[in-house]
C-alpha cells in the first residue's frame, strides 16, 4: 500500500456526490480510489472507465460501468497521471490507457488529478511522453517524432485497448505543452498523446508519503 497514492484517492472521495455518474481513470492511484469507493457507503449511479481493468475493478466492487455515449457530459473525472507541472498540465498514459482518459477527460466538467508528491515537475518531459499510434504508422510517427526533438521508442508488449501501439517519447523539454500537444496531434497516424495541456487538470490533489493532502 502507497500511503501517498491512498491519502489522495481518499481526498477525492469528498468532492463526490452521492447518486452519479463519475468518470474512473486508471493505474495505481486510481486503483485506490476504487478501493475507497468499494469500502465507502457511496451509491453511485454509475461509472465511465478509461480502460478495460479499471472497468473489471469497478464491476468488482458493484459499481454499474456504463458507456460514455449514454451518459453524456460526466461532472466529475478522477485519474492519476505521470507528471503534473504547475499549470496542472499533465503527462500521462504510463498505463498505456491514454487514448479514453483524455476522451473522458474531455467530456466531464471538473477533472480532478490524484498523485503522490513524485509527480509534482517544474517542467513536464523527464517522463516518456506516450503516444498511442495505428500499427501501420509506427515508423512514419516515429520518424515524424524524431524531427519535433525526441528519441521514440517502441513499447514491447504495449498494444492498447484500442489495439494501437505506443511509442514512448524520451528527451523531450516539454516548455510549450499547448503547441507540442497540438504538433503531435497534428502527424496522421497519430491517435493521442498523453500530454494534457490543453485540456489540464482543474484540481491536484498531492498525497505525501505522512498522509497528508495538499490541494492545487
Ligand atoms: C495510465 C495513466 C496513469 O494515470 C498514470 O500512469 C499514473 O499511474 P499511477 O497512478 O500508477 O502512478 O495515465 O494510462
Amino acid at each position: 500500500m502507497n500511503t501517498a497514492k491512498v491519502a489522495a484517492a481518499k481526498a477525492a472521495m469528498n468532492h463526490i456526490v452521492d447518486g452519479t455518474i463519475i468518470g474512473v481513470g486508471t493505474g495505481s492511484t486510481a486503483n485506490c480510489l476504487i478501493d475507497a469507493i468499494g469500502e465507502s457507503r457511496l451509491q453511485l449511479k454509475g461509472a465511465v472507465a478509461s480502460s478495460e481493468a479499471t472497468a473489471q475493478r469497478l464491476t468488482a466492487i458493484g459499481v454499474d460501468v456504463m458507456d460514455l455515449n449514454s451518459t453524456g457530459t460526466l461532472d466529475l473525472y478522477i485519474d492519476g497521471a505521470d507528471e503534473a507541472n504547475r499549470d496542472l498540465q499533465l503527462i500521462k498514459g504510463g498505463g498505456g490507457a491514454l487514448t479514453r482518459e483524455k476522451i473522458v477527460a474531455n467530456a466531464s466538467r471538473e477533472f480532478i488529478c490524484i498523485a503522490d508528491e513524485s509527480k509534482q515537475v517544474d517542467v513536464l518531459g523527464s517522463f516518456p511522453l506516450p503516444v498511442e499510434v495505428i500499427p501501420m504508422a509506427r515508423s512514419f510517427v516515429a520518424r515524424e517524432l524524431l524531427k519535433l526533438g525526441c528519441d521514440p521508442e517502441y513499447r514491447e508488449g504495449g498494444v492498447t485497448d484500442n489495439g494501437n501501439i505506443i511509442l514512448d517519447c524520451h528527451g523531450f523539454e516539454i516548455t510549450s505543452p499547448e503547441e507540442l500537444e497540438q504538433a503531435v496531434n497534428n502527424i496522421p497516424g497519430v491517435v493521442t498523446v498523453g500530454l494534457f495541456a490543453l485540456r489540464p487538470a482543474d484540481r491536484l490533489i498531492i498525497g505525501k508519503d505522512d498522509g497528508s493532502t495538499e490541494i492545487l
